[in-house]
Order: structure tokens, then sequence, then C-alpha cells
């Protein structure tokens, strides 16, 4: 049977239903646990990856991810593009679309992956924007899985800069009926339109989804995640940020009120010392390393589905 994902694109992760999600994260862990099932089902296909920001994780686990599967990735770097100056999106989107199978993007401005997809007649994946993450998100969730057994009803706790990784956290919790609550200081919130939107899908699954100031809410807290507070693009603001920021980490302190098995995530790259401490970062309940591994296998999964190859 075909996948109802064939053909789409992957901007957001509320593009994809709760049902939708579970079916990617499914064929991640049988990826996972078979990998040598899989060795052919990508032969001949190529993936254009378009990147306008570094990347270590997202670059190397689509480009392993292709090379396992029998097809191929080709990087091209921000300066091969130049996307929106040297040539517009829609032009990019559309000599693309004739030679590769499928485009994924890592842009600064979100608008940009909704132009590829605007004009793309192939699947475009978001690997990153300022907006949204939502590739990381689902490698989150199966990690989630893994050590928890479940999503629906846990109390995940964010806790640092309301970015595009604390944006898809929120709507991908709410989706699958997690309750979240995302900490950062005053003025740093996620912005409002996604709390909104994060509340509203929320009130379907049941997941309680909050913004708040308060430290405290870390409190029995099953899953504690953060990532760096000042993103790429924001290099000018980091000084600013380490002092606006210094007491939203996970350290000791914030283990001490969570769950005795809270599970410990970053999405990396991590600034230890500052949102995270090594220490707290390497203790048995850390998973972030097994979140990184999963990025290989959620997006093989991401990838058959959309190439309709499951
Ligand atoms: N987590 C993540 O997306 O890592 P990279 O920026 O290294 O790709
Ligand atoms: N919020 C971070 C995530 C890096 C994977 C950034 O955008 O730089």
């Amino acid at each position: 049977m075909e996948s109802p994902l064939t053909g789409r694109h992957f901007l957001s992760i509320t593009d994809f239903t709760a049902e939708e999600i579970e079916l990617v994260l499914e064929t991640a862990r049988r990826v996972k646990r078979h990998p040598s099932d899989y060795t052919e089902s990508m032969r001949r296909r190529v993936l254009a990856m378009i990147f306008q920001k570094p990347s270590l994780r997202t670059r190397v686990s689509f480009e392993t991810g292709m090379a396992q599967m029998g097809g191929h990735a080709i990087y091209l770097a921000p300066s091969d593009i130049s996307l929106g100056t040297r040539e517009i999106p829609e032009d990019v989107a559309k000599v693309l679309s004739r030679m590769a199978d499928v485009i994924m993007a890592r842009v600064f401005g979100h608008h940009l992956v909704e132009e590829l997809a605007e004009y793309a007649t192939v699947p475009v994946i978001n690997g990153l924007s300022d907006y949204e993450h939502p590739c990381q998100i689902l490698a989150d969730l199966q990690t989630i899985i893994e050590r928890k057994g479940q999503l629906d009803g846990l109390r995940a706790c964010y806790i640092g800069d309301g970015n595009n990784v604390a944006h898809s956290l929120m709507v991908g919790a709410a989706r699958m009926g997690m309750h979240m609550t995302v900490i950062t200081p005053p003025g740093y919130a996620p912005k409002a339109e996604v709390t909104e939107k994060a509340q509203q899908i929320g009130q379907a699954s049941g997941a309680r989804i909050t913004a708040t100031t308060d430290l405290e809410a870390t409190e029995g807290a099953d899953v504690l995640y953060t990532d760096v507070w000042a993103s790429m693009g924001q290099e000018d603001e980091a000084k600013a940020r380490k002092r606006i920021f210094q007491a939203y980490r996970i350290d000791a302190e914030t283990m001490e009120r969570a769950d005795d098995d809270a599970v410990i995530l970053h999405c990396l790259p991590a600034h230890y010392g500052d949102e995270i401490d090594y220490t707290t970062s390497r203790l048995p309940n850390s998973a972030i390393f097994d979140q990184a591994e999963n990025r290989l296998h959620a997006q093989k999964a991401l990838l058959l589905h959309l190439l309709g190859e499951t």
C-alpha cells in the first residue's frame, strides 16, 4: 500500500497528522532494527541538499541515509547557490526538480523553504529554518519513545530560548498528546502564534502546552530539553544573551526538581557551561547521542515515505 505521505512536503511537524507521525516513527524503528532490508530502497534516487548555514548532524545523517539505502546526496554549500541572491528560490526549485528526486534545505528565512515547496515538483524537506526544525523533532520523539515507551501523557519541559527547535517541539508534542512547558527568560518566549497553534492542536490530543518564565515549572518533568541560547545567525547577540539566559539551563539544580528518571535531551551542538553543563549532559539520564543517531533512522524513514518506498 502506498504511503499517505508520498509526494508530500515536510516544512513543519504540523504538516503531518498524529497518525502520519506514528507511521514515520514506526518505519524509523524498523529501519533502525533492520537496516539491511533497505539497502536498495533509494536506488538511483538523488537528494539535493541546500545549506545556507553550517551543519554536522543534518548533513551527515541525510548523506549517510541516502548512501546506506543505495541512493546519492548532493551537498550544495551556502556559496554554491546563494539562494535568493544569485538565483530566486522559484528557479532553484524548478531546476532541482528536473534532476533530483527530493530536496532538503537549511535556510535562514522560513519563507525560503515555503517558496521552494511552492515551485518544486518533488518533495521539499525543511532541514532547519529560523522558524522550525521538524526533522529534529522526529528524532526527538523516537528517542523519547525508546526511553519512556510512550509520548502520550508525558510531561516535557524545554528550558532556554523560544527558538525554532522550541517551536517544532511545542507543536510536535501537542500533536502526540505530550504535555509541554516552554520556559524562557522574559522577552524570549516562543512566538505567540506558535503557542496558540500548539494549544489549539493540544485541545484535540489532550496535551497541555504552556509558555512561562518560571524555572520552578520543571518540577516533576519526565523530559528536559534545551538548545543553544543564540542560534545560527544570532552570533551578534551571543554575549548579551549569555547574561540574560544564565538561570535558564539544565544543571544539577534542574535535575533535583525533575523526575528521577527524567530524560535529558539536547539537539546539539551544545555550548557546555551555558545551556547545559558537561557533567549533566553525560549522566545516564542523558539521551543526547541516541537523539543524534536517531536523526539518521528517522530521516531514512521520512525519505522512504515521501518517495513512496516503504
Ligand atoms: N541538531 C542539528 O540539526 O545539528 P546540525 O546543526 O549539526 O545539523
Ligand atoms: N536553534 C539552533 C538549532 C541548531 C540545530 C539554531 O538554529 O542554530
